[in-house]
């Protein structure tokens, strides 16, 4: 087992340094009863993101480093200060800590945004972005619609936003205000699976019935200028996804963000992989470094590393932000799920190292 260096022109806490940054939490908002907005003062650092992006937070946890993912709610184009939403989930370590324990003035451990579901904001565009977004995954969707209705003055917006109830409707207020300001250019359809009996919107699931439904209420631009954008749960985005190629959407118009925070914290449900094959040595070249070591059958590439104090990126952990992507040059690596990658990054040979095994003797892997 072994890791050998190949330049020497930065120490390693030099680069460590530069990957990790540090914010200040600005104040925390309440946005329902198991949703927090984090907001953050600016830093000295020059934190530049596009709206869709995704932030990473480190922190500690009775002695254990935990690190997850949460989209950024804002824009940078609108926001002065940047801002997660973090909504508890279910014996997740990191949402119930910052939801319980975080205030104004602490500090947090952070890698800079990152996050591929984002789009191009052009003021000579005329598009309608349709947005379909489940619990917490309307996250993105907010600050995207920001950025758009901010500086693309031709382009509407639809976004079907669905809930278990009213009262896990994350921003309600602040959407209800978008539609005024921008009347006729933002429509917003809430979908609640259980609705108050006053309710005037639609009920039920988010189902094929119920999207033909709203789809044949929304304004219809043409194949041309319509771009579809989803983010939620599993079972939601299969259904949309499967009604959108039944109606014929051409698949290039169609974003997905595939994780949102109940799936991240798939990484603490994870139990191992089952025995298969035999353990193959893995070279790493990152960072001007490489790294050769041998990877059990029972272990992800990246969970090697970070067992022998390598210091790879990720987020996740769950093949589904695409942090810890690197780009197989030799050999073959198997990955337990790679919903995060796009065809075209599948085609150039992108790899998850957070969910990748190696499955020959050559495997040589660049980050970066
Ligand atoms: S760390 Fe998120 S995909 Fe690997």
């Amino acid at each position: 087992m072994a890791f050998n260096f190949f330049k020497k022109k930065e120490n390693k806490e030099d680069k460590k340094s530069k990957r990790y940054k540090e914010l200040t939490v600005r104040q925390v908002i309440n946005a329902t009863a198991d949703a927090i907005v984090i907001e953050f003062e600016k830093p000295e650092w020059e934190l530049s993101y596009t709206a869709g992006q995704f932030l990473t937070l480190i922190t500690d946890i009775n002695g254990e480093s935990v690190r997850r993912a949460y989209s950024l709610c804002t824009s940078p184009l609108v926001d002065e200060y940047p801002a997660v939403t973090v909504k508890r989930v279910e014996n997740g370590k990191m949402s119930n800590h910052l939801n319980d324990n975080l205030k104004a003035g602490d500090k947090i451990q952070v890698l800079e945004p990152m996050g591929n579901f984002t789009t191009t904001v052009d003021a000579n565009k005329k598009r309608h972005l349709i947005m379909f977004a489940g619990g917490s995954g309307i996250t993105p969707m907010m600050g995207i619609s920001k950025s758009i209705l901010h500086a693309e003055p031709d382009s509407i917006i639809s976004l079907i936003y669905a809930n278990r109830n009213l009262e896990s409707v994350i921003f309600k207020s602040e959407f209800d205000k978008l539609e005024d300001e921008y009347e006729g250019r933002m429509h917003v359809i809430h979908v609640l699976d259980d609705a108050p009996i006053n309710w005037q919107g639609e009920s039920g699931l988010l189902n094929e019935e119920m999207l033909q439904k709203i789809l044949d209420r929304i304004p219809n631009w043409g194949n041309d200028q319509t771009q579809y954008l989803m983010c939620g749960p599993e079972g939601m985005m299969k259904n949309v996804e499967q009604y959108l190629e039944n109606f014929g959407v051409d698949k290039a118009n169609v974003f997905k963000e595939s994780f949102v925070q109940g799936t991240i914290d798939k990484a603490e449900k994870k139990t191992g992989e089952t025995a298969e094959g035999q353990e193959y040595e893995v070279t790493i070249l990152f960072d001007g470094e490489e790294y050769k070591f041998p990877v059990p059958s029972d272990k992800s590439i990246l969970e090697t590393a970070l067992d022998l104090d390598i210091d790879l990126p990720f987020s996740c952990q769950s093949g589904l932000c695409t942090a810890c992507r690197g780009k197989l040059l030799s050999g073959t690596v198997r990955m337990e799920e790679d919903e995060g990658l796009s065809d075209a990054e599948k085609d150039e040979g992108f790899v998850l190292n957070c969910v990748g095994h190696p499955t020959s003797a050559d495997v040589k892997i660049e980050i970066g």
